[in-house]
């Protein structure tokens, strides 16, 4: 078989059938919570404990779900592709379903941070953090989550790995947030197909490439998909 390097990008979407809100859905996080109060680096200096606490509410909840059939399929992938995941999402379910090469551009809600030194980073035990907590240099930590309003650290290097794909898979995600929506444009060429899987209506209007769009929630078009793309490179 012909071992393609296959990129898959993914957001709140792919973990919508773990059990985990989305955040631009009508019944998503955003409707429930100002994004200035909870996701910016001005909550968290002016109202830091809100800011701790909406986070530890996401950690407590992330630890009571398990990834769904769709993360299981892109991880099934690793067995006859080259595969890497890029996630705008801060919960593990990639990891817990077995992708070895997961890269988070929002950061990771099982970490913290030095509110001083972004390199100071730490796997948090459970999902409390305390708000007194502070990092080796003394200062505070914070989630190790990027805020509206932040920079995107991963971003360049995720750009690297998206023009590397063969094929990318786009899975879950408004494509609404930029940088990380941008990244569909940083393909090789016009010729490297796209297959989005979402049942709502990403913003794909600029899209040059071939794209194919399988409007089923994650869980089921994702299998759908890899067990096509499987017999497809097969031949
Ligand atoms: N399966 C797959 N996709 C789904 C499902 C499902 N079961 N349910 C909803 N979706 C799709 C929606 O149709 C929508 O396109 O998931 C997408 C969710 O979009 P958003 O809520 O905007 O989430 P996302 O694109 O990941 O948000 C980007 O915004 O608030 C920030 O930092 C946060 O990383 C996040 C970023």
């Amino acid at each position: 078989m012909n071992r393609k390097k296959i990129v898959v990008f993914t957001g709140a979407g792919v973990s919508a059938d773990s059990g985990i809100a989305t955040f631009r859905d009508s019944d998503g996080l955003w409707a429930n919570y100002r994004i200035e109060e909870v996701c910016t680096p001005e909550a968290l200096k002016h109202n830091r404990a809100k800011v701790v606490e909406f986070y530890n509410l996401r950690r407590k909840e992330s630890l009571t779900k398990r990834p769904n059939a769709g993360h299981l399929a892109i991880a099934s992938m690793e067995e006859w592709a080259d595969v890497e995941v890029i996630t705008q999402n801060v919960d593990n379910l990639h990891e817990q379903a077995g992708s070895s090469r997961v890269l988070h551009l929002h950061g990771e809600l099982m970490k913290l941070r030095s509110e001083r030194n972004p390199d100071l980073i730490y796997p948090i035990e459970g999902w409390e953090q305390r708000l007194d907590a502070t990092a080796e240099d003394g200062a505070p930590l914070r989630p190790h989550i990027v805020f509206f309003g932040e920079s995107v650290p991963m971003f360049d290097p995720a750009c690297k790995v998206v023009a590397e794909a063969d094929i990318l898979i786009v899975v879950g995600t408004s494509l609404a947030v930029y940088p990380a929506a941008s990244l569909v444009y940083y393909v090789r060429d016009r010729q490297v197909p796209i297959y989005l899987v979402d049942p709502g209506n990403p913003d794909t209007a600029m899209m040059r490439n071939p794209l194919t769009h399988i409007k089923e929630r994650g869980a089921v078009g994702v299998p759908q998909l890899v067990e096509q793309l499987r017999n497809e490179l097969a031949k």
